[in-house]
């Protein structure tokens, strides 16, 4: 089975193409991922309305790359029946230069061999949402392709159990031993998930506030880094780190909600206090910059780690999954590992390439739906809230 993923929910365009058998091994066919961190960088966030008109622009030329990488494109002089055309041109009826080009597309190649489409209908930003959603409903009519509304959430889980088998360029899902808690880490989300079945989540734990990636971002805005700014905040905390192993930090940044009693977390706390620092110091050098980013990372990733403790041993899980950008972070991978073997328990991450948005993530979730008997759609919205 070959499933077609596409993923539009914030600045990531991601078009890919995965192919199945039934012994639970998983090829990466194509997988075209255009990133527009470049655009939004110069406002120090993300655009809402730039970012779907790059959505727009990008998703049938990424379209046509993947099929091409994935070897399934047939060129061919194809006529468009007209009434699949009105249809189309229905569904894009706000997006006229997507349907001028899938229209074009359509007429130069035949149906590619695509057995399903997943799509992310959310969470995310929702004019973003909308065009990965509208695009996909589309091809679903052009070619009669089985459509699947897809959880960007549940994408960032289930990746995680992708396991890399370098021998035959594949990978095999891992079966998740239950109870699992998955602690989900991005942009948008920062969430403690109780699974104790297959595709079966109960959210426990939730920010307050800012997520754990808001956090990194407004940290790095404050310190004058570019936007996303997890990667250099990460970055820099790794080299005091290495320069000055034994140091003190000279600046002390508070641990919220480390001691409450729940699974919540918050995050803006950190975010003043780091404000406040900065305020009272004369010059921001990079010294200044690498011992505040070093103490930020601390002060977060030992939040994370507590709470995730707590959920475990709460719920007695025997596994555990990081997911979402943030999981990315190198001092999180490690610690995470550490505690997981501390716990004799399972550890699951994504490839790091697999961490920040893509569409592998999706075509995964919509597979693993598809196997557990969910129905083709066409007629649902983008969720801009989606839970999972
Ligand atoms: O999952 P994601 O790609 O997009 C959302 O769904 O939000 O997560 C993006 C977030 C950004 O806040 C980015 O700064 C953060 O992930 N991030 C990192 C790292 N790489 C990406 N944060 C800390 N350390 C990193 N290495
Ligand atoms: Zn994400």
């Amino acid at each position: 089975m070959k499933i077609l993923g596409i993923e539009t929910s914030c600045d990531e365009t991601g078009v890919c193409i995965i192919e199945t058998d039934n012994n639970s091994s998983i090829k990466i066919l194509g997988n075209q991922l255009y990133s527009q961190i470049v655009i939004h960088a110069q406002y120090g966030g993300v655009v809402p309305m730039m970012a779907k008109r790059e959505h727009a622009k990008n998703l049938v030329p990424l379209f046509e790359k993947c099929i091409e990488e994935a070897d399934i494109k047939k060129e061919l002089n194809s006529i468009i029946d007209k009434l699949k055309e009105e249809k189309i041109k229905e569904i894009l009826i706000r997006e006229n230069d997507l349907f001028i080009d899938l229209k074009n597309l359509a007429q130069r190649i035949e149906k590619p061999d695509i057995d399903a489409i997943a799509v992310t209908n959310g969470p995310g930003l929702e004019p973003a949402l909308w065009v990965g959603v509208m695009f996909a409903k589309a091809l679903s009519e052009l070619w009669n392709i089985p459509l699947i509304p897809t959880n960007h959430m549940e994408g960032h889980i289930v990746v995680a159990s992708l396991i890399p088998e370098p021998e035959t360029k594949s990978y095999k899902l891992k079966n998740t031993e239950y109870p699992a808690i998955a602690l989900l880490i991005s942009g948008g989300h920062t969430q403690l998930v109780l699974i104790k079945d297959d595709l079966q989540y109960q959210i426990i734990g939730n920010t307050k506030d800012d997520a754990v990636g808001e956090a990194f971002d407004k940290v790095a805005r404050l310190l004058g880094l570019l936007y996303p700014g997890g990667k250099i905040i990460s970055e820099l905390a790794e080299k005091e780190r290495n320069e000055f192993p034994n140091k003190l930090p000279p600046y002390t940044l508070p641990r919220p909600m480390i001691h409450s009693k729940d699974l919540d977390f918050s995050f803006s706390g950190i975010k003043t206090a780091v404000l406040y620092t900065v305020q009272k110091i004369p010059e921001i050098t990079e010294q200044v910059k690498q011992e505040i980013a070093c103490e930020f990372e601390n002060a977060v990733v030992e939040v994370l780690i507590s709470k995730t403790k707590k959920a475990i041993e709460q719920y007695g899980a025997k596994t555990i999954i990081i997911g979402g950008g943030v999981s990315a972070n190198k001092k999180i991978r490690n610690d995470f590992e550490k505690m997981s073997d501390n716990l004799g328990i399972t550890f699951l991450v994504p490839e790091i390439k697999s961490s920040t948005d893509n569409a592998v993530m999706i075509a995964v979730a919509g597979l693993l739906n598809i196997l557990a008997g969910k129905k083709s759609e066409t007629d649902f919205k983008a969720n801009g809230n989606l839970s999972l």
